[in-house]
């Protein structure tokens, strides 16, 4: 029976536009999660889909007087957009600058703290929906097929459920695929399977093993305590029935998996969990012309494309220096996406660019 209903969401997705499209509503997501799902609305609309973007009062990627062929259903919550984005530049901070000059428990006490304000952030803006009347009167008039959701951005299910509706994630992946294994009931052997973000690979020695092994409960403990204990509170108070969050997760349908076979380790997989890598690239158009010449100076060595990601815009100059250095050494012409100083250690083969057309470059 749930094989026959994903089968149908699956095909309600991927219906052409000669076929009736369905009413298709869609969870906030920021930075590089919203980016990556613009484009996916961006198909849904082509195929005659009538699209829907929840957008939060205090969003900093959304913008809900941008012109798309989607609409917009905006939401009012509690919390200002300046918190937000201090809260960005912390964990930000946290990940990239602090975390080099700590101790294992200083991560983790850190860690913790920054998950913590996370999940009391997530459940304001989840307030806006599910503790609005007005909201959810506009979301069951909308008669919605089914709703499309980054599970990063928590609370999607909940709503689902409240609508009585199908409910499709979008995931890249969770910590120690904590989300898959416990809520999406995937298989994960820690023999074999390493965590994600543990660093390790699926060729581990025995006290790698029990270092996976280790990952993976730590992780579990830590997320229990600081986001399943108040998600199972929350969703509880709002159905009125003790309700555990982490099998709400686990009713999703379909998990869109963000990854491809060839660019993880080997693992088991279940029926409704689908390989979506790549999902988001299109034909690349020509590169702009200054671009188009250092690119074919490259001649059979090729070129290398790096970038930090949409947030990380400046560095401390020992690491752009250090990374500088070490991109002069290949042979290949190298395009950086950097927009803080020039390092001095900057190669001949390598230029800076504040912005760079990736799909343009990577595509065919
Ligand atoms: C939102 O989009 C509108 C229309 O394109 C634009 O005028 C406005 O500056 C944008 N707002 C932000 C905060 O980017
Ligand atoms: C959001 O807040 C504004 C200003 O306070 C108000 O006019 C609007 O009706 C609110 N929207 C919803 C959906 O509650
Ligand atoms: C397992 O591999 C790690 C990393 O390569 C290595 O440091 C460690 O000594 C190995 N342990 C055993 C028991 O072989
Ligand atoms: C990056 O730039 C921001 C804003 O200009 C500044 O506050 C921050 O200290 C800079 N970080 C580094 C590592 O230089």
């Amino acid at each position: 029976m749930e094989l026959r209903v994903s089968a149908c969401i699956l095909l309600l997705l991927c219906a052409t536009s000669g076929v009736d499209g369905g009413k298709i509503l869609v969870w906030p997501s920021e930075v590089s999660h919203w980016i990556n799902m613009k484009l996916l609305l961006e198909t849904l609309v082509d195929r005659g889909h009538q699209v829907t973007v929840l957008v939060p009062s205090s969003s900093m990627f959304m913008n809900s007087s941008e012109p798309a062929g989607y609409g917009y259903l905006p939401f009012n919550v509690s919390v200002s957009k300046e918190f937000i984005e201090k809260f960005m530049q912390d964990f930000l901070q946290f990940s990239i600058y602090e975390m080099d000059h700590m101790s294992y428990f200083q991560i983790y006490a850190r860690f913790m703290e920054l998950l913590k304000i996370n999940m009391k952030v997530s459940l304001k803006f989840l307030d806006g929906v599910v503790k609005s009347e007005p909201i959810m009167k506009k979301l069951k008039d909308g008669n919605y097929d089914v709703l499309l959701a980054d599970p990063v951005y928590p609370g999607s299910d909940l709503t689902a459920d409240l609508l009585g509706i199908p409910l499709v994630f979008s995931l890249r992946f969770s910590l120690a695929n904590n989300w898959e294994r416990l809520c999406g009931q995937l298989p994960a052997p820690p023999s074999y399977v390493p965590g994600a973000m543990s660093k390790l690979t699926d060729k581990m020695n025995f006290s790698e093993r029990v270092w996976n092994f280790l990952f993976y409960a730590l992780q579990d403990i830590v997320l229990e305590q600081y986001m399943w204990k108040e998600g199972d509170k929350y969703y509880s108070e709002v159905r009125g029935t003790p309700t555990s969050a982490c099998k709400m997760m686990g009713n999703a349908d379909i998990w869109l998996m963000r990854t491809y076979w060839d660019f993880d380790f080997p693992r088991p997989f279940l029926p409704n969990f689908k390989f979506v890598g790549g999902i988001h690239c299109k034909p690349s158009k020509p590169l702009p012309k200054h671009m188009e010449k250092f690119v074919e100076s490259s001649g059979d060595d090729g070129i290398v494309v790096f970038s930090l990601g949409t947030m990380v815009k400046n560095l401390t100059s020992d690491k752009a220096n250090m990374i500088a250095s070490a991109l002069a050494q290949v042979p290949q012409k190298v395009l950086w996406r950097y927009s803080g100083t020039k390092p001095d250690t900057l190669g001949s083969n390598t230029k800076l660019y504040d912005w760079i057309p990736q799909n343009d470059l990577l595509g065919e």
